[in-house]
């Protein structure tokens, strides 16, 4: 079953467990970041734990092989459901990632390309030239699925090529969520919801639609019903 991610990146605690309670059981499935994570530290996780959320811990870690095994065995300790790792760090250290979890700890995806890069950005970084974002997502696909991952991060238009390559069991993680006619802000590589569930993705981030709106719980509703009654969404699997 597909379901919404609400990002909580939010500037405290406080502010990010009011938005939790405020949306209520539609949203039951919730992303700690580097913001949050880093001002709150582990006793946030255990707070949305405590209140039945999932959590997707999103600290994308890249690191030497050992010191980010050590980092996802603690994060699988805290009883997070899915974190992710950047299939840039190669697949030796998401190998040991896996090792160090088994398979039946939190689900382990690969961040490829952030959603907020372009090519010219990946060009930039790297010094050379690609041929397509969609390329590059999927040499580093590659990699994370070599290295025994359960899935990547990636934009709601590499879906498709994604799950034609590595099957429809390979988990794909969307953010750059946007509704028709919002600003995209810092995203390049945008999609509705429902385009992003017509292409295959199995988890949609939400963020700044849904926590800076006027009303949070009314931009979530909208969300949801831009996939429609046969979208096979739920807020909360
Ligand atoms: O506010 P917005 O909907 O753009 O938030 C997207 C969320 O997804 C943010 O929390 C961001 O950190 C996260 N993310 C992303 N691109 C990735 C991985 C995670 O935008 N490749």
């Amino acid at each position: 079953m597909k379901s919404f991610i609400v990002a909580l990146d939010l500037t405290s605690g406080a502010e990010a467990l009011a938005m939790v309670d405020r949306l209520g059981e539609q949203a039951n499935y919730h992303k700690v970041g580097s913001q949050l994570f880093t001002r709150e530290g582990p006793g946030l996780v255990s707070e949305l734990k405590d209140r039945g959320r999932k959590v997707f811990l999103d600290l994308k870690y890249h690191d030497i092989p050992n010191t980010a095994a050590r980092a996802v065995e603690a994060a699988a300790e805290l009883g997070v459901d899915m974190l992710t790792l950047h299939a840039a760090g190669g697949t030796a250290m998401m190998a040991a990632a896996r090792d160090a979890v088994g398979d039946d700890g939190p689900l382990l995806v690969g961040v490829t390309l952030l959603t907020s890069f372009n090519a010219a950005d990946v060009e930039d970084v790297w010094d050379k030239e690609i041929r397509s974002i969609r390329e590059e997502v999927g040499r580093l696909a590659g990699l994370a699925a070599d290295a025994g991952l359960d899935g990547v991060v990636a934009s709601a238009l590499e879906v498709e090529a994604l799950k034609r390559k590595h099957g429809s069991e390979f988990i794909v993680v969307t953010p750059g969520i946007r509704l028709e006619g919002e600003p995209v802000a810092d995203q390049a590589r945008t999609a509705t919801p429902a385009e992003a569930i017509r292409a295959g993705a199995d988890y949609l981030v939400v963020g700044r639609s849904v926590y800076a709106a006027a009303d949070p719980t009314a931009a979530f509703k909208r969300l949801l019903a831009d996939v429609g009654p046969d979208g096979e969404v739920e807020a909360a699997p």
